[in-house]
């Protein structure tokens, strides 16, 4: 696993300034206002700041920007940033400045003088957002990461009130790294035991972890998902993880994620050119595994199952074919019209299984689902899809506060004609109109109308082609803030 930058806070010390090696930051507010830390480099360095503050160009910036000067006179440091910051920034804004440094720091060590700044610790949480590569395979990096003892240290008026708000927020962080290091790691890497092993390496931070096998799974009558994995030499899995920070008997919030570690299409085969990006698709079963890992850090007050289904979808002789028919666990007959929409076979047994096991008192999938959620919603937002108003909204105002996209998307009675299937209860796919609303209707066949529910098609927004505000280009790690923040505020009790 990669493992976060430390971040400390400590008192402020105006007089380590001169002699700090690594990189040196300070605030600047976009009305050109210095704090004493940006006023002290500012005599330092003979007026480098109040040059940048007087210059034409700054008007122009915004709150968040960051100013890098390489080499400064003055100080030792191997650069200075100034960051721009409103003093009213809010939490989301104060995080993106935070990663705006981070982008400007790259494997450098970093002391901020944050003064008072009262965003301080959201700061520090986009600094450890940001903070993120994925270099496991690069040979050259992984020998300079082997001796490599970069920290980033924040000044502070307060350290030890920063220190105590900033811990909750790094269980985040590193949540989201994992699921980063899940999603960007190659499928002969990744493979279905390997992710169980990495699970099950969570006991360590005390959750319960187990490790459902084929044979398993087969006396279970998980039959729709072992269909998908039947053509593959690595074996199918669920993985059952538990944390218990809640009430004994509160009933748990059930998280599921579809974890295809690699997605060819089976026999439905996918064209060749982008086919390595299916690498990604167990990225909803990595959204579950770095919530349950921040939650754990944090040692959240709730109770809450993350359950994942691992298969790779291959083609073979003994792969599933289109037009073969299968009994899910609900006893639902499915007819494979297309091997390549393999993701609701395998969870449509994991939502049954965790509602017949947990009972939960709500249930959230997540799944890299559908290419037709990218042509509707491109990469800003994932699909959200429920069958209770209220669950819904307070799950896009967490994501929203997180600085997630998410928008709701419909469900309806209608969109069943379109899943009909001549010779079974349902068919697998419904053809090219609404395919990401035929794939949420297919789910909801396996969710019992009394558990509330939402499924997240996050095709868009695991992986993607550039820089986001909080991640560089390739896995975003993307709703482990907004599950973890869903929890606290409505799983969580006061105890
Ligand atoms: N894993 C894919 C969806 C996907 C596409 C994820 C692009 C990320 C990026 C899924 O299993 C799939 O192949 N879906 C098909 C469904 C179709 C056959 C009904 C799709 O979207 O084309
Ligand atoms: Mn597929
Ligand atoms: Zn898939």
């Amino acid at each position: 696993m990669s493992r976060l930058t430390p971040i400390r806070f400590k008192a402020t010390d105006l007089d380590e300034i001169a002699a700090t090696k690594g990189r040196v930051a300070v605030l600047v507010t976009p009305d050109g206002k210095l704090d004493p830390g940006a006023r002290r480099v500012n005599r330092l360095t003979k007026g480098a700041v109040a040059r940048l503050v007087e210059s034409e160009g700054f008007p122009k910036m915004e709150s968040g920007q960051v100013v890098s000067l390489a080499w400064p006179a003055g100080l030792a440091a191997e650069a200075l940033d100034i960051l721009i910051l409103s003093r009213q920034s809010d939490p989301v804004q104060a995080r993106k400045a935070g990663a705006a440094l981070a982008k400007a720091k790259g494997t450098a060590s970093l002391m901020l003088l944050a003064g008072n700044a009262r965003q301080a610790d959201n700061l520090a949480l986009g600094l450890a957002l940001r903070d993120y590569r994925f270099d496991a395979h690069k040979t050259a990096e992984q020998e300079e990461a082997a001796d490599t003892s970069a920290e980033v240290v924040i000044h502070h008026t307060r350290p030890d009130d920063m220190a105590a708000a900033v811990e909750p927020l790094l269980a985040v962080a590193e949540g989201a790294h994992m699921t980063r290091d899940l999603v960007n790691e190659p499928a002969n890497i990744l493979t279905t035991t390997d992710f169980a092993d990495r699970l099950v390496e969570m006991r360590d931070l005390g959750l319960t972890v187990e490790v459902l096998d084929e044979d398993k799974l087969a006396e279970l009558g998980m039959r729709t998902l072992l269909s998908v994995g039947q053509g593959s030499d690595s074996p199918s899995k669920v993985v059952v993880m538990q944390w218990n920070g809640g009430a004994q008997d509160a009933a748990p919030l059930a998280l599921v994620g579809k974890g295809v570690v690699f997605d060819t299409g089976g026999i439905s085969l996918k064209p060749a050119a982008g086919m390595e990006d299916m690498t990604m698709d167990m990225g909803g079963a990595g959204v579950v595994a770095g919530t349950m890992r921040a939650l754990a850090l944090r040692k959240a007050k709730a109770n809450v199952v993350g359950l994942v289904g691992l298969v790779e979808n291959m083609p073979s002789g003994n792969a599933t074919r289109p037009g073969d028919v299968i009994r899910s666990m609900k006893g639902t007959t499915v007819e494979v019209i297309n091997t390549d929409a393999e993701g609701r076979l395998v969870l449509a047994d994991v939502l049954w299984y965790a509602q017949e096991r947990f009972k939960p008192a709500g249930m959230i999938d997540l799944a890299t689902l559908t290419g037709a959620i990218i042509i509707g919603l491109g990469h800003d937002n994932a699909g959200v899809f429920s069958n209770d108003d209220a669950l819904c909204n307070a799950f896009l105002k967490a994501a929203s506060a997180e600085g997630e996209g998410a928008w709701r998307m419909p469900l309806g009675k209608g969109y069943d004609e379109l899943i009909k299937s001549r010779i079974a209860d349902i068919k697998n796919t419904g053809g090219r109109p609404a395919g990401s609303i035929t794939a949420a209707q297919f789910l909801q066949r396996f969710v019992k109308p009394e558990t509330p529910w939402i499924h997240l098609d996050i095709a868009g927004v695991a992986l993607v082609k550039s820089d986001t505000d909080f991640a560089p280009k390739g896995a975003t790690g993307w709703g482990v803030a907004a599950l973890n923040r869903l929890v606290r505020d409505r799983f969580e009790s006061e105890t």
